[in-house]
């Protein structure tokens, strides 16, 4: 039994006494607890790879934000890995794949992972984090959209264009498909997993969405998004797709409950494009580098926009690094104070 289900409630679209509120990216370097753990380690697959330490990362937000669920510590990129495609963490860097997909033939290679016994590590996390959890918030479970995942697979590490992974969209869609079904049958084995092991509510990050044009979009990612919704009827699921403001239509026709907004729309604008579902976001996570009256007031406005039910109160991206964590404290007390008042 969870005692604290407004995440939930608000993404089923019921009634909330007041907005819940987390931060994509909670788990990690704004916390002086992350880094001083993580500084112990090897690296941060290490801390990825060990399910009692991802648990105790997993939960520090819990503790030291206050905030209204918890998400998994893992990263999108385990996925590719469990394929066959080994990543790197470089340093101050990002990920590197050392090898990437370039034929047909590595394609081929790449197996459908098996989610117990490539990506045990995760689940045994989730198992772990739910039971110290012991209910106080719901636990996230994510995974990457089929296209963002491709894209590392195919480019190899981050990008501005990802003009190697775009291209094979335009050279050779076939294999582009081929892989995407991989990958998609990976991902839905993984979540599937991921919430018999204990994940309340699962998202889904198209990171790399804001790049397609919007028929490539349609056509890689999309329908790949509604299949893996399709597939986890049990927990609500969210869709969150940088960029992506030209498929909100088709985002409003996905069985998904939630949909995640970066800073670039207005909530105003969308919700009456996307009948009952639940909204989340959408504060620019760069207003928290201001004073804290200027985070307090941005995230009152942002409140306003959304209104007081179906929202959940987040960023419109990951928190940055180097965010100081009293005005992410300023952000989450006045989501709980002003979203109450808005409901007087
Ligand atoms: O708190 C949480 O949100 C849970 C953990 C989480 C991580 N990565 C941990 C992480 C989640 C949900 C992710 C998702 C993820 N990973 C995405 C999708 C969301 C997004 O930001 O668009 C993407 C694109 C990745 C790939 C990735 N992982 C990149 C590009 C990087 C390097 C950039 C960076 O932030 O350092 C990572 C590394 C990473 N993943 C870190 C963390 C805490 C930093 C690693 C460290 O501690 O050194």
């Amino acid at each position: 039994m969870l005692k604290n289900d407004l995440l939930l409630r608000a993404a089923r679209g019921e009634e909330t006494e007041r907005t819940p509120v987390w931060l994509m990216r909670q788990a990690g370097r704004i916390l002086p607890q992350y880094r001083e753990l993580r500084g112990r380690l090897s690296g941060f697959k290490e801390l990825v790879e060990t399910p009692e330490l991802a648990a105790e990362v997993t939960i520090q937000p819990v503790d030291a934000l206050d905030v209204d669920a918890a998400i998994i510590f893992s990263d999108i990129l385990v996925v590719p890995e469990a394929m066959g495609l080994p990543y790197e963490m470089v340093e101050a860097r990002g990920p590197l794949f050392p090898d990437t997909v370039k034929s047909a033939q590595d394609v081929d290679r790449l197996r459908v992972a098996d989610p117990e016994e490539h990506l045990g590590y995760v689940l045994e996390a989730i198992r772990v984090t739910k039971t110290a959890l012991n209910g106080r918030v719901p636990l996230i479970g994510f995974a990457g959209a089929p296209w963002t995942i491709l894209a590392y697979m195919v480019e190899g590490h981050g990008s501005k264009t990802f003009s190697k992974a775009r291209r094979l969209l335009y050279a050779n869609p076939e294999l582009a498909h081929e892989l995407l079904r991989k990958i998609t049958a990976t991902t839905i084995a993984y979540l599937q997993a991921q919430v018999a092991a204990g994940a309340n509510l699962i998202q889904v990050f198209d990171s790399w969405a804001g790049i397609l044009p919007p028929d490539h979009y349609r056509e890689f990612s999309t329908r790949y998004i509604r299949e893996i919704c399709q597939a986890i009827p049990d927990v609500p699921v969210t869709v969150f797709a940088k960029g992506a403001y030209f498929a909100t239509a088709d985002f409003a026709q996905l069985p998904c409950r939630t949909i995640g907004l970066d800073w670039n729309e207005d909530p105003r604008t969308v919700r009456p494009l996307v009948g009952d579902k639940t909204l989340q976001g959408n504060l620019d996570p760069c207003a928290l580098y201001g004073s804290p009256a200027q985070v307090r007031e941005a995230t009152m406005e942002m409140l306003r926009r959304f209104g007081p039910q179906r929202h959940i109160a987040n960023l419109g991206h990951g928190v940055y690094p180097d965010t100081n964590p009293d005005n992410v404290r300023v952000f989450i007390d006045t989501v709980k104070e002003f979203s109450t008042t808005l409901r007087a």
